[in-house]
């Protein structure tokens, strides 16, 4: 296909996926012993029942490659024919280098350039589409995109606000060059006057600043809960309608709606606005928590191996998350 400026574009498709969990289960009912909550609270007002937790030794790179090797698998690609790596997180191992180019190097993916995105929870679908685009204007071919947080690194766990959300994870697509379908769009957008409702501060601040920047004296997550569930649950529809309205689909031949998994509520109140039943909608917090960036990616692969998606299936995906930021994409698998 050639675009308005003369670039021949490539259909640009999910080749391969896969996912990585950490072995440690947190159960709420593990939680109530740890701060002062309950697990019909934390399920009614979140649906989430238990969260993984990487071990002391694991970090972030460490998920993100288990999940990329996975993947590659799946796509039969070999790491030496990836050009592109891109890992979405907010739990990097170092400020630098990058968590790519340590998954990178444990891939050995000597060919690849690798860099890393920050956009919290919404950072898959930006390193989605950064992916997308160099592959669909023959930059690259293959692209390996990872989203892999490791929440529990960074929480207040004295903080029953927020430390009962999140859990660990990571997922990956293979992103190449399939003959039809693929990507069909994405869409990405930021409100950084809502910066201030969903913070962690660098570890560089003293005690004082950070008091200052975040409350506490913790370089820990501070969160204020009903601002980002207001713009959560006003969002989210309006992403998924942006990359539909992109695609030229309507919501009723969307195959399976993946929502970023943060709580069952926000996911409830966009298939309400759609009048969409919730047996359409992907949820998978119940048994993985908020896993930030890397929610969505383990979402599809799941449903991939379990059967439940199907190649041919059109995937509408839309995340939101700090920043505030958000971003949605719709797919044919
Ligand atoms: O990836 C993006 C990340 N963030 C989100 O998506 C978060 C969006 N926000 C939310 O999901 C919800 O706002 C929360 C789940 C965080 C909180 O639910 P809520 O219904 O907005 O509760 P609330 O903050 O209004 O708090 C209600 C009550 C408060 O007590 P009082 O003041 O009514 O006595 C809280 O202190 O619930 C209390 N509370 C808890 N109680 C037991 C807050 N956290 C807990 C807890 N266990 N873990």
């Amino acid at each position: 296909m050639v675009n308005n400026i003369g670039i021949v574009e490539n259909c640009v498709g999910i080749i391969g996926t896969g996912s990585y969990l950490p072995e440690r289960v947190l159960t709420n009912f593990d939680l109530e012993k740890m701060v002062d909550t309950s697990d019909s609270w934390i399920k009614e007002r979140t649906g989430i029942s238990e969260r993984r937790i990487a071990s002391e030794a694991q970090t972030s790179s460490d998920l993100a490659a288990k999940a990329a090797e996975l993947a590659l698998m799946d796509a039969g690609l070999k790491p030496e024919e990836i050009d592109l790596i891109i890992v979405a997180t907010v739990t990097p191992d170092y400020y630098f280098p990058s968590t790519a180019c340590l998954v990178q190097n444990r891939l050995q993916a000597s060919n690849a350039a690798a860099f890393d995105i920050s956009a919290a929870c919404s950072g898959f679908i930006y390193a989605l589409t950064i992916a997308w685009q160099h592959i669909k204007t023959g930059y690259y071919k293959n692209a390996l995109v990872i989203g892999a947080d490791a929440l529990s690194k960074i929480a207040d766990w004295e903080d029953r606000s927020t430390c009962v959300l999140f859990g660990d994870g990571a997922g990956a697509f293979v992103l190449g060059r399939v003959e039809e379908g693929g990507i069909m769009s994405t869409k990405m957008g930021s409100d950084g006057t809502g910066a201030r409702h969903l913070t962690c501060p660098a570890t560089y601040f003293g005690a004082e600043e950070l008091e200052k920047r975040n409350g506490v004296k913790k370089a820990t997550i501070w969160m204020n809960g009903q601002e980002v569930f207001k713009f959560a649950v006003n969002i989210m529809p309006h992403a998924f309608e942006k990359a539909l309205e992109e695609a030229g689909i309507a919501a009723e031949q969307v195959d399976w709606f993946i929502p970023h998994q943060a709580n069952l509520r926000i996911i409830e109140a966009s298939a309400k606005k759609f009048k969409l039943p919730m047996d359409k909608f992907i949820v998978t917090l119940q048994k993985f928590g908020n896993t930030s960036a890397s929610s969505i990616p383990i979402a599809v692969d799941e449903c991939i191996r379990s059967g439940k998606v199907k190649r041919g299936d059109i995937l509408a995906m839309a995340a939101f998350g700090a920043g505030l930021t958000w971003g949605s994409a719709v797919v044919r698998l």
